[in-house]
């Protein structure tokens, strides 16, 4: 079987991120919270990975300077909006229609990373590159924070995560730290 390269993963992350928004939206109480939790550090994960390895990819592209300079723009406000978000706490009024505001900015970032950005590596990077960004990836989804184990107090849970910020920068470091 061929490895798994940056693009298939990163495609198959998006679309754990779009089950988890469900799961959210449709669960209660300790559940949804833990939903939330899952969201929270996928999306941090996967996006500080994009940021560190896949934009500075893109730009090494003809024409993928401002492919990536649009992709961090959303980015970044994708990221507030999950700080916001993260300090509200599901239980907090309005925080469904934000969450709903956010779910429809991620999806519509992953479609124009699938549409424009994707197809730039699959064109123009080695393959055995992107094999070995993917490992980059995996390698920095497994030191993040994990979220808490099921029935543990909110408040325990909060910390052992951490806030989004906190784990973008253990993600980020980790993949500095990996690369030569
Ligand atoms: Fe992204
Ligand atoms: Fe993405």
């Amino acid at each position: 079987m061929a490895e798994e390269d940056v693009v298939t993963l990163l495609e198959r992350q998006h679309l754990q991120i779009r089950e988890l928004f469900d799961e959210v939206e449709q669960a209660k109480g300790d559940q949804r919270k833990e939903a939330f939790h899952s969201l929270v550090r996928l999306l941090s994960v996967h996006e500080t990975a994009e940021e560190e390895l896949v934009h500075p990819e893109v730009r090494r592209i003809q024409g993928g300077d401002a492919v990536a300079d649009a992709r961090v723009g959303e980015e970044h406000r994708a990221k507030e909006l999950l700080s916001t978000l993260d300090d509200m706490g599901p239980d907090a009024e309005g925080f469904d229609i934000l969450l709903l505001q956010l779910r429809d900015d991620v999806i519509a970032h992953a479609q124009h990373e699938e549409r424009e950005e994707f197809p730039m590596l699959r064109r123009e990077t080695e393959q055995k590159r992107l094999e070995a960004m993917a490992a980059t990836v995996r390698a920095a989804e497994a030191i993040a924070p994990t979220r808490p184990h099921p029935g543990m107090e909110s408040s325990v849970a909060n910390i052992l995560l951490g806030p989004p910020a906190a784990i973008m920068d253990r993600v980020r470091d980790g993949i500095r730290k990996m690369l030569p």
